[in-house]
Protein backbone atom coordinates (compact mmCIF):
# COMPACT_ATOMS: atom_id res chain seq x y z
CA UNK A 1 0.00 0.00 0.00
CA UNK A 2 1.09 3.45 -0.82
CA UNK A 3 1.97 5.63 1.93
CA UNK A 4 0.73 9.22 1.78
CA UNK A 5 0.46 12.52 4.02
CA UNK A 6 -2.51 13.80 6.09
CA UNK A 7 -2.45 17.16 7.44
CA UNK A 8 -5.18 18.33 10.05
CA UNK A 9 -5.33 21.68 10.93
CA UNK A 10 -6.81 23.49 14.40
CA UNK A 11 -6.72 26.77 15.77
CA UNK A 12 -6.26 28.05 19.32
CA UNK A 13 -6.06 31.56 21.04
CA UNK A 14 -3.15 31.87 23.90
CA UNK A 15 -1.47 34.27 25.70
CA UNK A 16 2.56 34.41 26.31
CA UNK A 17 5.78 36.02 27.60
CA UNK A 18 9.16 35.17 25.92
CA UNK A 19 11.68 36.19 28.77
CA UNK A 20 14.73 34.77 30.92
CA UNK A 21 14.35 35.40 34.74
CA UNK A 22 18.08 35.50 34.71
CA UNK A 23 17.75 38.56 31.99
CA UNK A 24 17.18 42.36 32.73
CA UNK A 25 14.34 43.96 31.52
CA UNK A 26 16.54 45.76 28.87
CA UNK A 27 18.47 42.43 27.73
CA UNK A 28 14.98 40.63 27.49
CA UNK A 29 13.30 43.61 25.13
CA UNK A 30 16.66 43.27 23.26
CA UNK A 31 16.48 39.53 22.17
CA UNK A 32 12.30 39.08 22.36
CA UNK A 33 11.05 42.80 20.82
CA UNK A 34 7.29 42.53 21.69
CA UNK A 35 6.72 39.35 22.96
CA UNK A 36 8.72 40.49 26.58
CA UNK A 37 6.21 42.41 27.09
CA UNK A 38 5.82 42.11 30.87
CA UNK A 39 1.66 41.89 30.52
CA UNK A 40 1.04 39.13 28.45
CA UNK A 41 -0.02 39.50 24.99
CA UNK A 42 -1.58 36.77 22.72
CA UNK A 43 -1.25 34.95 19.56
CA UNK A 44 -4.01 33.64 17.15
CA UNK A 45 -1.98 29.99 16.24
CA UNK A 46 -2.51 27.62 13.64
CA UNK A 47 -1.43 24.46 14.26
CA UNK A 48 -0.91 22.12 11.30
CA UNK A 49 -0.19 18.30 12.28
CA UNK A 50 0.53 15.79 9.88
CA UNK A 51 0.48 12.15 10.15
CA UNK A 52 1.87 9.39 7.58
CA UNK A 53 0.89 5.71 7.22
CA UNK A 54 -0.43 3.14 4.86
CA UNK A 55 -3.80 3.53 2.94
CA UNK A 56 -6.58 1.60 4.95
CA UNK A 57 -7.84 -0.37 1.63
CA UNK A 58 -11.24 -0.43 4.08
CA UNK A 59 -11.59 3.08 4.40
CA UNK A 60 -9.19 4.80 1.61
CA UNK A 61 -8.13 6.87 4.57
CA UNK A 62 -4.18 6.87 6.46
CA UNK A 63 -6.72 7.89 9.22
CA UNK A 64 -9.70 9.15 9.95
CA UNK A 65 -8.89 12.67 9.87
CA UNK A 66 -11.99 13.37 12.27
CA UNK A 67 -10.11 11.32 14.88
CA UNK A 68 -6.78 13.13 14.38
CA UNK A 69 -9.34 16.54 15.21
CA UNK A 70 -10.36 14.77 18.25
CA UNK A 71 -6.95 13.64 19.20
CA UNK A 72 -5.79 17.14 18.96
CA UNK A 73 -8.35 18.91 20.85
CA UNK A 74 -7.96 16.99 23.69
CA UNK A 75 -4.04 16.43 23.59
CA UNK A 76 -3.19 20.34 23.45
CA UNK A 77 -6.38 22.57 22.54
CA UNK A 78 -8.27 21.86 25.17
CA UNK A 79 -5.06 22.44 27.61
CA UNK A 80 -3.99 25.98 25.60
CA UNK A 81 -6.69 27.27 23.93
CA UNK A 82 -7.33 30.89 25.97
CA UNK A 83 -4.57 29.99 28.42
CA UNK A 84 -1.24 31.74 29.50
CA UNK A 85 0.77 29.51 28.22
CA UNK A 86 3.67 30.57 30.99
CA UNK A 87 1.61 29.96 33.96
CA UNK A 88 -1.37 27.67 32.96
CA UNK A 89 -0.05 24.45 30.83
CA UNK A 90 1.52 21.96 32.97
CA UNK A 91 3.15 20.46 30.30
CA UNK A 92 4.53 23.66 29.73
CA UNK A 93 5.98 24.33 33.19
CA UNK A 94 9.39 25.77 33.04
CA UNK A 95 9.25 26.32 29.47
CA UNK A 96 10.14 29.81 27.60
CA UNK A 97 7.40 28.98 25.47
CA UNK A 98 8.87 30.07 21.79
CA UNK A 99 7.41 28.62 18.99
CA UNK A 100 10.52 26.47 18.84
CA UNK A 101 9.75 25.37 22.13
CA UNK A 102 5.54 24.85 22.10
CA UNK A 103 5.98 23.20 18.73
CA UNK A 104 8.66 20.30 20.37
CA UNK A 105 5.84 19.85 23.54
CA UNK A 106 3.50 19.74 21.53
CA UNK A 107 5.07 16.65 19.15
CA UNK A 108 5.20 14.85 22.94
CA UNK A 109 1.36 15.20 23.39
CA UNK A 110 0.59 14.14 20.40
CA UNK A 111 3.37 11.23 19.04
CA UNK A 112 2.11 8.70 21.88
CA UNK A 113 -1.89 9.13 20.65
CA UNK A 114 -2.45 7.72 16.85
CA UNK A 115 -3.37 4.87 15.94
CA UNK A 116 -1.25 1.78 15.44
CA UNK A 117 0.56 2.06 11.86
CA UNK A 118 0.35 5.45 11.58
CA UNK A 119 3.31 7.98 12.39
CA UNK A 120 3.68 11.92 13.14
CA UNK A 121 5.18 13.21 10.30
CA UNK A 122 5.40 17.19 10.84
CA UNK A 123 4.16 19.77 12.95
CA UNK A 124 3.76 22.98 11.48
CA UNK A 125 3.05 25.64 14.15
CA UNK A 126 1.59 28.93 13.03
CA UNK A 127 2.67 32.02 15.89
CA UNK A 128 1.30 34.77 13.05
CA UNK A 129 0.39 34.47 9.15
CA UNK A 130 3.89 35.10 8.73
CA UNK A 131 6.18 32.98 11.04
CA UNK A 132 6.48 29.20 11.73
CA UNK A 133 8.57 26.62 13.04
CA UNK A 134 7.99 22.94 11.55
CA UNK A 135 9.16 20.32 13.76
CA UNK A 136 9.86 16.92 11.95
CA UNK A 137 10.17 14.85 15.20
CA UNK A 138 13.75 13.79 16.91
CA UNK A 139 16.30 13.54 14.53
CA UNK A 140 17.18 9.89 13.12
CA UNK A 141 20.90 10.34 14.42
CA UNK A 142 19.99 10.76 18.27
CA UNK A 143 18.00 7.19 17.86
CA UNK A 144 21.42 5.57 16.36
NI1 LIG B 1 4.56 36.62 21.27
Amino acid sequence: MPEVLATRRVHFCAAHRLFRADWTDERNAEVFGECANPNWHGHNYELDVTVRGPIDPETGFVMDLKGLKETLEERVVADVDHRNLNTEVGWLEGLNPSTENFVVAIWDRVAGSLPRGVRLARIVLHETPRHSVEYRGPSEESDA
